[in-house]
This record gives structure tokens, sequence and C-alpha cells, in this order.
């Protein structure tokens, strides 16, 4: 744990309202601020997006929270890299306070190490006017996310995430949790952050393949609802993979502004409710990762071959031309990552079985979203096994 300086320092309240007011004048460049409002009424907040904005958090923080005491939650790979910029900037801005950094990866995603923070957030004196803020990828995100939703019934907290799938998906939406040993994401809760800070600077850092499952994410929010982004990223997947700021900005606020807007109307996903759409691809992503015991593929590579299969059912259930199927699998290959299953994963029955495990499994029955075309989708259910084992059967190498 590292102690963030104690002393307090001047109050930027004036600053950071000027600062806002030249932003919201700039043009749509790559430097511009880009901001998103999640629309839930006392809980709306804002995703802020901007290169180099990490230096800002705080006072963009401060705005925003009654408190000035925080636990900023990082992991150990993250932490020395952004950790004294965000602290630096939220010291700067009065708040007060320290910083647990964990190992980094999905082990951290536990019972025990939320209780190891309710610990740091006791040791830092966090109040109920405290706040947490997650640096990091899905992972703290989702832990400190949990945290903060049990911690004295509920504090605030903001994410700065810094992986491309935590920017463009997980740190929106308020789905907080650890996981079970039997179960991944068995528990949790229900909690919007106060606010989400993207400085896509962060992910020149990110290793490529855990960009490439980033882009998986932002790729199946072009395949559900937005086709124009779904064209953008096919012109532009060359750049994206050169961590080009300008490509990666437009195409965070797109995403962004998508789950956002799916958040606004459905936050608890309710039987029947857009939400659900998100999962494009995750009925067989989740089995796949389940079934291989989460050892083989990242998440947006078992959802890049999830959303491949579920393009494969949608044509067969002659919802999607075979064309577009085709270009979805042709943009996945360009990202980088896998359309099929490899030669050795577990056989057809073995993932068939593990779609059942899903948690989001509908009560009475699988249920799998595929795409009417490239920016629409909807959720189907009772799909014939056979075909969907036939689909399974087909998407290996
Ligand atoms: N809450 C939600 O709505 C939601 C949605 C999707 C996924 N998730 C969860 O997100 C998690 C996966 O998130 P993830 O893919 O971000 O993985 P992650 O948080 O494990 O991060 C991946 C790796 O990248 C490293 N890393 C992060 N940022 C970095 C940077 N800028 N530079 C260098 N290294 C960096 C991390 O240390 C880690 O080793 C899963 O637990 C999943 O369940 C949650």
């Amino acid at each position: 744990m590292i102690w963030v300086n104690r002393s307090k320092i001047e109050n930027p309240k004036l600053k950071i309202q000027g600062a806002a007011a030249h932003w919201r004048g700039m043009g749509d460049n790559a430097a511009a601020l880009r901001t998103v409002q999640v629309a839930l009424h006392e809980r709306s907040y804002d995703i802020l997006i901007q290169p180099g904005i990490l230096g800002d958090a705080g006072p963009l923080a401060a705005s925003r929270l009654k408190g000035r005491r925080c636990l900023v939650v990082t992991d150990r790979t993250v932490g020395p890299k952004y950790g004294p910029r965000l602290a630096g900037s939220l010291q700067r801005a009065g708040f007060d306070g320290s910083m647990a950094e964990l190992p980094p990866g999905e082990g951290a995603k536990t019972l025990k190490v939320a209780e190891f923070l309710y610990d740091r957030c006791l040791d830092a004196a966090l109040d109920r006017d405290s706040c947490l803020v997650a640096l990091g990828g899905g992972v703290i995100g989702d832990l400190s996310g949990f945290v903060a939703a049990t911690f004295y019934r509920g504090i605030a907290f903001v994410q700065v995430p810094t992986t491309l799938l935590a920017m463009l998906d997980s740190a929106i939406g308020g789905k907080t949790g650890v996981d079970h040993p039997q179960a991944k994401n068995a528990i949790g809760a229900f909690h919007q952050p106060r606010l989400v800070v993207v400085d896509p600077l962060t992910l020149a850092s990110l290793p490529e393949r855990e960009l490439k499952s980033g882009l998986a994410e932002a790729i199946k929010y072009g395949v559900l609802d937005d086709a124009e982004l779904f064209a953008f990223i096919e012109q532009h997947v060359a750049p994206l993979l050169a961590k080009d700021s300008a490509a990666l900005a437009q195409v965070i606020e797109r995403c962004a502004a998508i789950k956002a807007r799916i958040v606004s109307q459905d936050e608890r996903e309710q039987a029947g409710g857009p939400r659900a759409l998100l999962n494009l691809g995750h009925t067989f992503g989740h089995a796949i990762e389940a079934a291989t015991r989460f050892q083989s593929y990242l998440h947006g590579e078992a959802v890049a071959i999830g959303m491949c299969l579920a393009a494969s059912l949608s044509v067969e259930l002659q919802l999607l031309k075979p064309e577009d199927r085709g270009r979805i699998a042709a943009l996945v290959a360009a990202a980088g990552l896998p359309t099929r299953l490899r030669r050795d994963d577990p056989d057809t029955e073995t993932l068939y079985a593990a779609c059942f495990k899903d948690k989001k499994v509908a009560a009475g029955g699988l249920r799998f979203i595929v795409a009417e075309r490239i920016g629409a989708a909807k959720a189907v259910t009772d799909v014939p096994a056979e075909l969907v084992k036939r689909v399974w059967e087909a998407g290996r190498e």
C-alpha cells in the first residue's frame, strides 16, 4: 500500500470550471474532450474521454463528489505506470487517502480480496461521503465497484479504466462483482459510478493481445447496434491496432454512447429489455471460457468466436444474410482475433452443456442474441439443440 501525501492543497474548483468551458468549444479532433452521459435520473453520470485527461481526474472527481477522502484501487502492473499521476491529481484537488495495489488478473476478483479492501477502506478512514477510485482494467473496476457498493452500504466510486475493454464496456453501466470458485461474477451488485474518466493514452502500455480483446467488444457494438461504427472499424482497423489515439477515441466514444443509451433504458437488464442485446456472442463466448477453464482465451477472444458463431446461428435461422456473416468474420480476423474454435478445444457436447452454466440462461432455456443485419440484433429462445450443436461443430478449425 502506498500512502498518498496527506497534506491538503488548494481547492481547484475555479480552475476546473474554466477548463471545462474551454473544452466544450473544441472541435472533433484527437485532443478534444468527448463527453457521454449515462442518463439515470439521480444516478446519472458522465463518461469523459480525452487523451491526457488522467492528470485532471482529481478536479473532475472533486466537482462531482461531496467527500475528500478516497482509496485508489489498482494492480501492480497499472499502479506503477499511472498511479502517481492520478494520485497527484487527486491530491492537488484536495483528496486525502491511500492507494491499494493488487496482483494483476482475474484471480484478484474474489471475496477474500474484497475483504482485504474493506480493511484498507477502514485504514484510510473512509466515511460515507468518501469514494473508491478504480484504476485498471475490468477486474479492478468490477472488484472496486463491488467494494464501493457494499462498504458502509454503498459509497461513491469513480472508474478510471485502462484497458480498451474496460473503457468501452465494463466501466460503464454499474455491474460490479466478484467471482465465486464455482461461477464467474456470481456475487455482485448494481452500483453506478459517479464518473468515468477515460484516457486513451494509457492504452500505450496495454499488451497487443489485450487491445485486440477490447476490439472484439467494439465490433460487437457495431454488429448489434451501429452499422456506421462497424464500417468505421472496418476502415480503420490498422490505425486502431497501431493505437492511433484519434481512431481509438472515436471508437470508445461511439461504443460508450451505445452502452450509455442501453443502460439508461434498462439499468438492471430486465427480462426482454435491451441490455441483454449487449450479450451478443456471450452465450457461446461464456461457454467457451467455462469449458476451457478460463485458461485458453481472453474474454474478448471468446466473445470474438462467440460472435462468429452467433452470426452463423443467425444465418441458419434465416435472419442474417450469409454475406453479412462473412463481413463479421472478416473483421474479427482483420482485428487479429480468432473466428473459430481450435481443433483441440472441448468437444461439441461439452460446449453445449457449458451454455447452460451461464447465469444469463433465461428461465426455461437458452437465449441467444442473434443479428438481423449489421447494426441490429434481437434475442431468440427455443433454438433447437441440434441446430446449436451444428453451429458449434461447424465453428471449429
Ligand atoms: N462490469 C461489466 O459490465 C463487465 C463487462 C465485461 C467484462 N467485465 C469483467 O472485466 C474483466 C476483464 O477485464 P479486462 O479485459 O480489462 O482485464 P483485466 O482487468 O484483467 O486487465 C487485463 C490485463 O491488462 C493489464 N493492464 C490493464 N491496463 C493496462 C495498461 N494500460 N497497460 C498495461 N497493462 C494493463 C492488467 O494488469 C491485466 O493484467 C473480467 O473480470 C470480466 O468479468 C465486466
